[in-house]
């Protein structure tokens, strides 16, 4: 497997036109810089603000709450970019998840922040509990099952919280909002097996954004 370097963009990418959007990411890229040394400490001020964007319920165009069949993560899962740093430290980006379908178990390997937008979600929070020195072997316990409504938000502090599988319980998608600290689709992760104590490493990609520019072509 090829664990292909990232470069850096040539600019930050706006795949949404919102002016909610943009104030909320200046918001995050002011406080997530001058808390750099406590990531609790930017979790914890940023919450209010992604509370907010959270109520705003007209800024998020249905193009972003769309399922995708063609979806890496499967399950018809849609993952749309909507706005990335050209250093790839900060995405924003939706998670359309179909009625009945459930995520692979998978962690994100950041900080972060995940909102509940629409529909109802439950989610299995995993803790490793083996010392991940044996290649494709993972031990998980389960930390807690919570079921979200609009507006609920968790928080992602690796290795706190940071392994989940999120299920939609709604008869309608459930769409939810992720702001994370790294390029979350274009980075490689993990994804495991619980019942079978197994692991790999993933890369869900997003729906509508390459992670390469040559890439640029497939999604044009
Ligand atoms: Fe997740």
């Amino acid at each position: 497997m090829t664990h292909t370097i990232l470069e850096p963009l040539p600019e930050d990418q706006w795949f949404i036109d919102s002016q909610q959007l943009r104030s909320f990411v200046a918001t995050v890229r002011e406080i997530s810089a001058s808390t750099i040394e406590n990531r609790m400490q930017t979790l914890a001020t940023l919450e209010p603000y992604f509370q907010q964007l959270l109520q705003q319920q007209e800024w998020l165009s249905e193009k972003f709450m769309q399922v995708n069949p063609d979806s890496r993560m499967g399950g018809g899962i849609g993952q749309w970019l909507l706005y990335r740093a050209l250093d790839r430290s900060l995405t924003v980006f939706s998670l359309v998840i179909p009625p009945g379908s459930t995520t692979p178990v998978h962690d994100h390997l950041a900080w972060g922040l995940i909102g509940l937008y629409k529909g109802n979600q439950q989610e299995t929070v995993y803790r490793r509990v083996d010392s991940g020195d044996a290649e494709g072997y993972a031990e998980l316990e389960v930390v807690e099952e919570r079921s979200l409504q609009p507006g609920d938000i968790y928080r992602l502090l690796p290795p706190t919280g940071d392994i989940h599988a999120v299920k939609t319980i709604s008869e309608t998608a459930s769409v939810s909002i992720h702001v994370l600290g790294n390029d979350t689709g274009c980075i490689w992760r993990h994804q495991f097996i619980p019942e079978y104590k197994s692991v790999k490493s993933f890369r869900s990609g997003y729906s509508n954004a390459p992670c390469k520019e040559e890439e640029e072509k497939e999604y044009a």
